[in-house]
């Protein structure tokens, strides 16, 4: 199977569990943002907060594939049933590479809302996806694990403006983020580098 039909293969399978996972548009954005972000690194460190069943995961994981570097993502889900069934994905996705992820994925079973942020080392890459309320938490939690020239990538900036109001002004302060945000779907992402 090609890689693309079983990424839509992944989505359905989120979407028959109620999980409100990216649309493939943006996943497309994420794997050829992970491309040339890791390009000539080497290595990069990623955390994504609310993985569900991996969809996200698996299009960074993509992009650092296709640049030919290595990474590890710290993937991280509260749901028990949602966790199993990341690993279970992680299988098939094994399956359709031909070689073990697990030196690649970390699914973690945990509340971000638990986490203190020191727990990843020095992380290159934060993709915020979890309950609207814990972004700014996150944000704050986990700004100094990142990396200098480090990115913060949020989803639903643009359709949650109300309840992410304190975490849009953080990472609109100048003095800490360059901050895009781009509709890569009517949700939009927003793509901060940390100064
Ligand atoms: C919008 S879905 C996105 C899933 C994934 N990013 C994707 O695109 O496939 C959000 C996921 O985050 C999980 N979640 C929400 N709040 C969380 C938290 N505080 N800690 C960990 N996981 C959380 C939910 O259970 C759900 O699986």
């Amino acid at each position: 199977m090609k890689f693309e039909k079983f990424m839509q293969w992944v989505r359905e399978q989120a979407v028959d569990m109620g999980i409100p996972a990216i649309p493939e548009s943006t996943g497309k954005f994420l794997s050829l943002f992970t491309y040339t972000f890791a390009k000539d690194k080497k290595f990069i460190n990623i955390v994504e907060l609310g993985a569900g069943i991996g969809y996200s995961v698996l299009w960074m994981l993509d992009g650092v594939l296709k640049a030919e570097e290595k990474c590890k993502i710290h993937a991280i889900e509260r749901e028990r049933v949602i966790f199993e069934k990341s690993r279970e994905i992680l299988k098939e996705a094994e399956e359709l590479k031909g070689f073990d992820l697990n030196n690649y994925i970390n699914f973690h079973l945990k509340d971000a809302e638990e986490l203190k942020g020191d727990e990843f080392e020095k992380i290159d890459l934060l993709f915020l996806d979890i309950h609207k309320k814990g972004y700014y938490s996150a944000l704050l939690k986990f700004e100094k694990q990142i990396k200098e020239k480090g990115v913060v990538i949020a989803h639903n900036v643009l359709s949650h403006q109300e309840e992410l109001k304190n975490f849009l002004k953080e990472i609109k302060r100048e003095d800490k983020y360059t901050t895009f945000f781009l509709e890569t779907d009517p949700q939009g992402i927003s793509v901060s580098f940390k100064k």
